[in-house]
């Protein structure tokens, strides 16, 4: 039974127009206003990836006797023979199902390939259009559905990659999980070089290189007054430099002998003071220093060290006996206490075993109530 050839057979130029619209439709889904006059789009290889585009012309003289000038997609107005058919009816497939939607599948008809439920096209969407080119092919690629990535319920969601490296220089805040950022601090305490934020994109991989960090110094402590510091004199050292600090003679080392640059950039602690000693401000009565009685000219230059206590002696107001009390030298400052009295020359040469610091000590009441 012969088909009836009314329907198209070829469409016309102006069909051209109308074939546009409906392919852009079937494309992106929307139309776009066609301003241009032009019927069929200019020539313009490469969207369709065509190899080979028929003879191009303008109206049907310039193709001779066999071909017309008709609208072949991209290839613009070509010279085709009408008689072109494309491959029908198409191999089975597992993944999609193809259907024509004209009754021929002669050049400009136009196919669909729809995927099959759960499937997808590379582009998201589970269906193309193709058309029947004037080379004989359908056009564009040839469409291959696969399994929609979703995410399966129970199993873990995908992760950027992080190194090693990576973890073991810097804490980081995030899950690295595909869609979210992170955030990067070293773990020295140092200075971030880079972004110190990265985004785990689609495709699983970074948005930025990773950072590093900044390699750490510490700055030069200073000098300590009267004190050595025994190191090479820098403005800046490296992580684990150990400085150590000596005192001159008769000052004494308040605070760390030895001090380190750690990973943070900070030293381990505060530089030592020296402190210098202090001239005990008493003569002629006897102080106690370190549990022994002592008079103040047997000692060595009349000094004890920083931070030694010395003991004085002092007169109850009421009776004859005396208590003690004690004063601690801070960096050359020791004051005797309020209730000392220095004796006097003669108190010292006539009556020394009168002197405040001879005489017995008051008991432990008479000191409380006092
Ligand atoms: C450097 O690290 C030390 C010990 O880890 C810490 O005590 C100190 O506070 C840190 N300094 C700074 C500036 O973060
Ligand atoms: C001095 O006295 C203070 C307070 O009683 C004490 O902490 C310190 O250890 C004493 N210093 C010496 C060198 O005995």
């Amino acid at each position: 039974m012969p088909q009836p050839q009314m329907v198209t057979g070829l469409p016309s130029r102006m069909d051209c127009a109308l074939l546009l619209v409906t392919l852009m439709v079937a494309l992106t889904g929307t139309v776009t206003p066609q301003t241009s006059s032009e019927p069929c789009p200019k020539r313009l290889v490469g969207e369709e990836r065509r190899r080979t585009c028929p003879r191009p012309c303008k109206a049907d003289l310039d193709c001779g006797s066999k071909r017309q000038c008709l609208c072949d997609g991209q290839c613009g107005l070509s010279c085709v023979a009408p008689g072109r058919t494309c491959p029908w009816p198409l191999a089975p497939r597992e993944d999609a199902v193809a259907r024509l939607l004209h009754p021929t599948h002669s050049f400009s008809a136009l196919l669909e390939v729809r995927c099959k439920p759960g499937l997808t096209l590379p582009s998201g969407l589970d269906v193309v259009i193709r058309r029947c080119q004037g080379d004989r092919r359908w056009s564009g690629d040839e469409p291959i559905c696969t399994e929609a990535v979703l995410p399966e319920p129970g199993s873990s969601p995908p992760k950027c990659p992080l190194p090693k490296e990576v973890t073991s220089t810097f804490t980081i805040e995030g899950t690295a999980t595909v869609g979210t950022s992170i955030r990067y601090s070293c773990q020295s305490g140092a200075d971030i070089v880079g972004s110190a934020e990265n985004y785990c994109q689609e495709n699983q991989t970074w948005q930025y290189p990773h950072p590093v960090c900044k390699k750490v110094y510490c700055k030069s402590p200073g000098e300590v007054p009267q004190g050595y510091v025994v190191a090479v004199q820098k403005t800046e050292y490296e992580v684990g430099f150990d400085i150590h600090y000596l005192c001159k003679k008769n000052f004494h080392l308040d605070g760390p002998q030895k001090v380190t640059c750690l990973a943070n950039g900070s030293w381990s602690a505060a530089p030592p003071f020296c402190r210098a000693r202090c001239l005990i401000p008493a003569v002629r009565s006897r102080v106690m220093i370190d549990g022994v009685k002592r008079w103040p000219f047997d000692i060595t230059d009349t000094m004890v060290p920083h931070g030694e206590n010395v003991t004085f002696f002092c007169k109850h107001l009421h009776k004859h006996c005396s208590f003690s009390v004690a004063q601690s030298c801070f960096d050359g400052e020791l004051r005797p206490p309020a209730c000392y009295l220095e004796p006097t020359w003669l108190q010292f040469q006539l009556f020394p075993h009168r002197l405040v610091s001879e005489i017995e000590t008051c008991d432990a009441a008479d000191v409380e109530t006092f």
